[in-house]
């Protein structure tokens, strides 16, 4: 197996597994294909860093000309360290901390996604004190069902996320009055790994009737934020290509002179990883073959966490015949599996596996459960690899701690 035109199995040599390795020409060609398909509109495509923040990815996304869909104050210090334009930046999220929105505030990011009465009386405070225009969005919660898997629907009645219109609505009436608070925007997100698009249209023609209804409150918005969630292939999902989704978006916002938010972040990276793990050891139980790999379910906790399906294949290619396997992890948890009864090409210990898909929702939801050490990422552009991220320490282990003295003696 290859990475562009790198062996993956010379970045194992250098730099042991399990790691992470990303493909330049993939993330930057799902960037193009993505964002083009939206030039007839006038959009942002603000990458949502929470697939995927690491550092070199991010300068990706500045150098393609991308912005940031972020949710948090890490993600903002990041994404602004990385080279993308405040004007650029987005912030979601339903949690935002006065520390957090004072340094939104005051980097000058595009706009706020409110998603509560509180959050607004907490932005309208700060506003008001540090005497700063705040461009601000309703996140408003269109009740679609995306029909995807229940962790990941986001525009459900019963989801945490956004504010019912009836709500919102009233909001932007209280926004209307404050003198420090721009009502830009109008922001939705209704889940991820989204395979069709009638979800979509159905999201953006409510958001259209909304901003119509403001309208007649004497509130014009001009950014339509639709959120991300866009699926992709992991196996045999068939997801719309960008542009129809582009064709359908561009067909309901036309003659709006609207400017679009894209916040697209699974469908750009996710493809553009795998995550590389070596074969311990075999072990055989009646009725039952394990792969024991290196990597587990810290570093990549899709399957074990929404009993995601990954494709998975031995580096070098097998030997032909094929046994059916359950491809588990070190940690000691029985939901420590990478794939449960799955066939693949027989291999012996000490070879490669290659997990694929693992660019979004892999190294950014890693941990280190059962002291691990988060693992190296790589990236390759055409014939060299960089380590864009080194494995950690076992010093690393124990950074930030402190033992009290009374237990020193
Ligand atoms: N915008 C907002 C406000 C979001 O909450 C999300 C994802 C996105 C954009 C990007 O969605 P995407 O284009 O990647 O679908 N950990 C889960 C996915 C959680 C998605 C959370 N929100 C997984 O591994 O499947």
């Amino acid at each position: 197996m290859y990475c562009e035109k790198v062996p993956v199995a010379e970045i194992a040599d250098a730099v042991g597994t399990p790691f992470y390795v990303y493909s330049y020409r993939t993330f930057e060609r799902h960037f193009r294909v993505f964002n083009d398909a939206f030039k007839k509109i006038p959009h942002i495509t603000c990458y949502s860093c929470k697939a995927n923040e690491s550092s070199a990815i991010l300068r990706m996304t500045a150098r393609f000309g991308g912005g940031a869909d972020i949710v948090s104050g890490g993600e903002l210090y990041k994404a602004l360290h990385a080279g993308i334009p405040a004007n650029r930046i987005v912030f979601s999220g339903a949690g935002k901390t006065g520390e957090e929105l004072r340094s939104a505030i005051r980097a000058k990011i595009l706009m706020i996604n409110i998603e509560s009465e509180g959050e607004l009386q907490a932005v309208s405070r700060l506003a008001r004190t540090l005497k700063r225009d705040v461009p601000v969005s309703i996140r408003v919660n269109p009740e679609i069902d995306p029909r995807t898997h229940p962790y990941i629907t986001t525009g459900l009645k019963k989801n945490k996320f956004g504010v019912l219109w009836e709500d919102a609505q009233r909001l932007y009436r209280e926004i209307k009055k404050e003198r420090f608070l721009a009502p830009v925007g109008i922001s939705s997100h209704i889940g991820s790994q989204i395979l069709e698009l009638t979800p979509f249209v159905e999201a953006v023609r409510s958001l259209k009737s909304m901003i119509r209804q403001l309208k007649g409150d004497g509130i014009t918005v001009r950014m339509v934020d639709i959120g991300g969630g866009l699926g992709i292939t992991y196996k045999d999902e068939l997801p719309p290509h960008p542009e129809e989704y582009a064709g359908v978006m561009e067909k309901e916002l036309e003659g709006m002179g609207l400017m679009l938010i894209l916040e697209p972040g699974r469908v750009l990276v996710g493809n553009s990883g795998v995550f590389i793990t070596k074969l311990l050891y075999i072990k055989k139980i009646p009725g039952k073959t394990f792969y024991i790999v290196d990597g587990a379910m810290n570093d990549l906790v899709r399957p074990a966490f929404y009993g995601a399906y990954h494709e998975i294949m031995p580096v070098k290619k097998g030997r032909g015949d094929t046994i059916k396997v359950d491809i588990v992890g070190p940690v000691c948890e029985s939901g420590d599996f990478f794939a449960k009864d799955r066939p693949i090409a027989s291999v012996k210990d000490g070879e490669l596996l290659a997990v694929l898909g693992a660019g979004a929702y892999g190294f950014s939801m890693s941990s280190n459960y059962n002291a691990r050490r988060r693992v190296a990422e790589v990236l390759v552009k055409d014939r060299e690899f960089y380590v864009i991220r080194k494995r950690e320490t076992l010093r690393d282990l124990t950074r930030g701690e402190s033992v009290p003295p009374f237990l020193k003696a």
